[in-house]
């Protein structure tokens, strides 16, 4: 029985350390911790989701796919109300405001015993910079595409983060190293939606187009230092 896994929910497991006890948070419905069963990466993993449907979901999958005595189920906003004994969450499939959230209920993840696994669906520079100020660091982060879609995936860890720049939220530098064959095309995608916020604020100006501006040449400057000049 293959289970129905998306490249981007593998790139997630990609990530997960073998004989890890892991946290699935929005699990929905329950892959990614049962393939991670399945194929022995995790020594268990807790599912959880602030939604009763999704869970009920995982609950009949675990049971399908043979690995419910692994798995504890919980309805939980967040990790309110989930044990703590686990070493590595996933947080995927969630826009920015959410992971956010989730992030701040839980001051006690600010743990370098911990490791996060963070799969953004929107607002992702905010995420990186909500990150690196609250010294959270990208430790590896990497590219994966579902159909017309690339989704960055990262691997992050509390403890000495650098302050990352207004360019390196849209593309970090383990992003940059990753050696994706997903980032060039990750560069064109970045640089034409950045393209666009500078073309609608071009007629009002000010302080926030100078900054796009700023972010597009940075951005520019990068991919000439991984791939060399375009022209
Ligand atoms: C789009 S699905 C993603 C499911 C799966 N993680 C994936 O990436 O395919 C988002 C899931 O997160 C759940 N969710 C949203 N906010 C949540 C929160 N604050 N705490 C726990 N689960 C949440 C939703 O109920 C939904 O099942």
């Amino acid at each position: 029985m293959t289970i129905p896994l998306s490249n981007r929910l593998k790139a997630c497991a990609s990530f997960v350390p073998t004989g890890a006890v892991v946290a699935d948070i929005g699990c929905d419905h329950g892959y990614l911790g049962i393939h991670l069963l399945v194929n022995g990466i995790a020594k268990s993993v807790i599912a959880a989701d602030v939604n009763e449907q999704p869970l009920n979901s995982a609950v009949r999958n675990a049971e399908k796919y043979g690995v419910s005595d692994k798995m504890t189920f919980c309805l939980s906003d967040g990790t309110a109300c989930i044990p703590r004994d686990f070493d590595t969450m996933v947080c995927a499939g969630m826009g920015a405001d959410t992971m956010i959230s989730i992030l701040e209920a839980a001051p006690w993840l600010k743990d370098s015993s911990y490791t996060l696994i963070l799969q953004c669906q929107s607002r992702r520079p905010e995420l990186r910079r909500y990150l690196s100020q609250n010294s959270y660091a990208i430790l590896e982060e990497t590219l994966a595409e579902d159909g017309k879609f690339i989704y960055p995936v990262m691997r992050v860890r509390y403890g000495s983060a650098s302050l990352l720049t207004p360019g390196q939220c849209h593309i970090s530098p383990a992003l940059l190293h990753s050696g994706s064959p997903l980032l060039r095309e990750f560069f064109d995608r970045v640089r034409g939606g950045i393209r666009k916020t500078v073309e609608g604020l071009e007629h009002s100006g000010g302080e926030r187009l100078a900054t796009y501006k700023a972010i597009l040449e940075e951005i520019d400057n990068m991919e000439e230092i991984v791939y060399g000049n375009r022209s």
